[in-house]
C-alpha cells in the first residue's frame, strides 16, 4: 500500500550573479513512494537535493514540475486542503522550529485546533497530554507548561515531533532530525520516531548523513546525488552491496565499526561543484566515477539490477557492458514496494526517552 506517491519531481532555482542569471536544478525527475509502517531513507552529500525534495513534499516549495499525491488508508487521493493533515515535517533545528515566547502547549494547541481535532477546553489539555506521553515527555502537564528553553534538545525535537503528529500526520519528513542533538540522545528519538512509524503506522521519509542510521533505522534507502536518485533498494543490499559507484564511494567513506571510527579510504575523486544546471546531460557522476566511460555522456535511466534494487548507471546494462538488467524503467518507475527486509527494531536496545529534565 502507498500513502505517497512522488513522481518526476523538477525543482529549479533562478540564480542571478551581476547580469547573469541562469538557472540551477536542484532535483531531477525524483520518483519514489512511502508506505505506511515503513521508513525510507534519503541519502546523500551535501548540496545534492535532499531538503529541496522534502521542502517540496511539505509544500513549503512549489515543484517546478512533477506530481505529489497523498493517499488515505483506502487509497483515495488526499484532498488538497487535507494535504497538510496528513504529511507534516519536522525540521533539524528543534530550537529555531519553535517559537521561545510560547508554551509546549501553545505549540501544540495551534495545529489540534486549526485542524478541528478539539472542541473544549478539556479536549484540548486532554489532546495536548496524550500527544507529550506519545513521544515520552512525562509527566506530560509540567512539560506542556515549560517554554523551549526550559527543555533539552532532545526534549524541545520530541515536542516538535508532537507537533508534526497533532493533526494526525500519516506521513512524516524528517531531515536530519538528530544531527544537531547531543551524540548521547539521538539514538533515543531516533528510536521513538522507530516506535511511533511501528505502532502508528506512520509513513516516515527519514533524511540524513549518517549511512549507519540510514542502514539501522529504514526499510528502503534512496540515494541521491547532484539533484538524481541514482540508487534505491533495500536498506542492507544499498550499504553492504552497491551498485552504483556513487553509493560505493558513500560507503566507502562512512566510518568504518571494525576499524573503531576511523573512516575508510575513499577511492574516487572530489566533487567539482553542485547539482547541474538543467542541461546538465549524462550521469552527473562522472567527473568523479573510476569507472566512467563514453556512453556515460548519456543519462542513464533506472534499471532493476536484482530484484527490488535500482540503480541509474550504464554498468548495469548491455550497452555498458554489463550483463541485461532485469528491467528497465522510465524515472516515473516506483519505489521497491515495502516488504521483504523486517522494520527497523531498534538498535541496541537503547529506550527512546532522554534523561529526565
Ligand atoms: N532557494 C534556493 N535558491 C537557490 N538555490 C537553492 C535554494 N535552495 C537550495 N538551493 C540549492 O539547491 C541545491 C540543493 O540544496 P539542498 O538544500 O536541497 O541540499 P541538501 O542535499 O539538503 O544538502 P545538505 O545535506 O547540506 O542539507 C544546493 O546547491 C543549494 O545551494
Ligand atoms: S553511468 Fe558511467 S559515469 Fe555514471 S556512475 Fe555509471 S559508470 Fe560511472
Ligand atoms: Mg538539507
Amino acid at each position: 500500500m502507498t500513502t505517497l506517491h512522488v513522481r518526476d519531481l523538477v525543482k529549479d532555482y533562478a540564480l542571478r550573479s551581476g547580469l547573469r542569471r541562469s538557472v540551477l536544478r536542484a532535483a531531477d525527475r525524483v520518483s519514489f513512494t512511502l508506505s505506511p509502517g515503513r521508513t525510507v531513507a534519503l541519502v546523500g552529500e551535501s548540496g545534492s537535493g535532499k531538503s529541496t525534495v522534502a521542502r517540496m513534499i511539505a509544500r513549503l516549495e512549489r515543484p517546478t514540475a512533477g506530481t505529489i499525491t497523498a493517499l488515505d488508508d483506502t487509497g483515495r487521493t488526499v484532498p488538497g486542503r487535507d494535504y497538510r493533515h496528513h504529511v507534516q515535517m519536522v525540521f533539524q533545528d528543534p530550537f529555531a522550529s519553535l517559537n521561545p515566547f510560547h508554551t509546549v502547549e501553545h505549540h501544540l494547541l495551534r495545529p489540534l485546533r486549526l485542524h478541528g481535532r478539539v472542541r473544549d477546553r478539556r479536549e484540548a489539555r486532554e489532546a495536548v497530554e496524550h500527544l507529550l506521553e506519545r513521544v515520552n515527555l512525562v509527566p506530560a502537564a509540567d512539560i506542556a507548561a515549560r517554554r523551549p528553553h526550559e527543555l533539552s534538545g532532545g526534549q524541545r525535537q520530541r515536542v516538535a515531533i508532537a507537533r508534526a503528529l497533532a493533526p494526525g500526520a500519516r506521513v512524516v519528513i524528517a531531515d536530519e532530525p538528530v544531527s544537531m542533538l547531543d551524540v548521547s540522545i539521538r539514538l533515543g528519538v531516533l528510536n521513538l520516531l522507530a516506535r511511533l512509524r511501528r505502532e502508528e503506522d506512520l509513513a516516515l521519509l527519514h533524511i540524513t548523513h549518517d549511512l549507519a542510521t540510514a542502514r539501522h533505522f529504514s526499510d528502503d534507502i534512496l540515494v541521491m546525488y547532484r539533484g538524481r536518485v541514482v540508487e534505491r533498494g533495500p536498506a542492507d543490499a544499498v550499504i553492504l552491496e552497491p551498485a552504483h559507484p556513487y553509493t560505493r564511494l558513500l560507503a566507502a567513506a562512512a566510518p568504518d565499526p571494525a576499524a573503531r571510527g576511523r573512516a575508510r579510504r575513499i577511492t574516487g575523486t572530489e566533487p567539482t561543484g553542485g547539482p547541474l544546471p538543467p542541461s546538465g546531460r549524462g550521469c552527473h557522476f562522472r567527473d568523479r566515477c573510476p569507472s566512467a566511460m563514453e556512453i556515460c555522456s548519456r543519462t542513464p535511466e533506472p534499471v532493476e539490477v536484482t530484484p527490488d534494487r535500482w540503480a541509474a548507471c550504464w554498468l548495469h546494462t548491455a550497452e555498458g557492458g554489463g550483463s541485461r538488467p532485469l528491467r528497465k524503467a522510465g524515472a516515473t518507475e516506483k519505489c521497491p514496494p515495502a516488504g521483504k527486509t523486517p522494520s527497523g527494531a531498534d538498535p541496541a536496545g537503547a529506550p527512546d526517552r532522554d534523561a529526565p529534565g
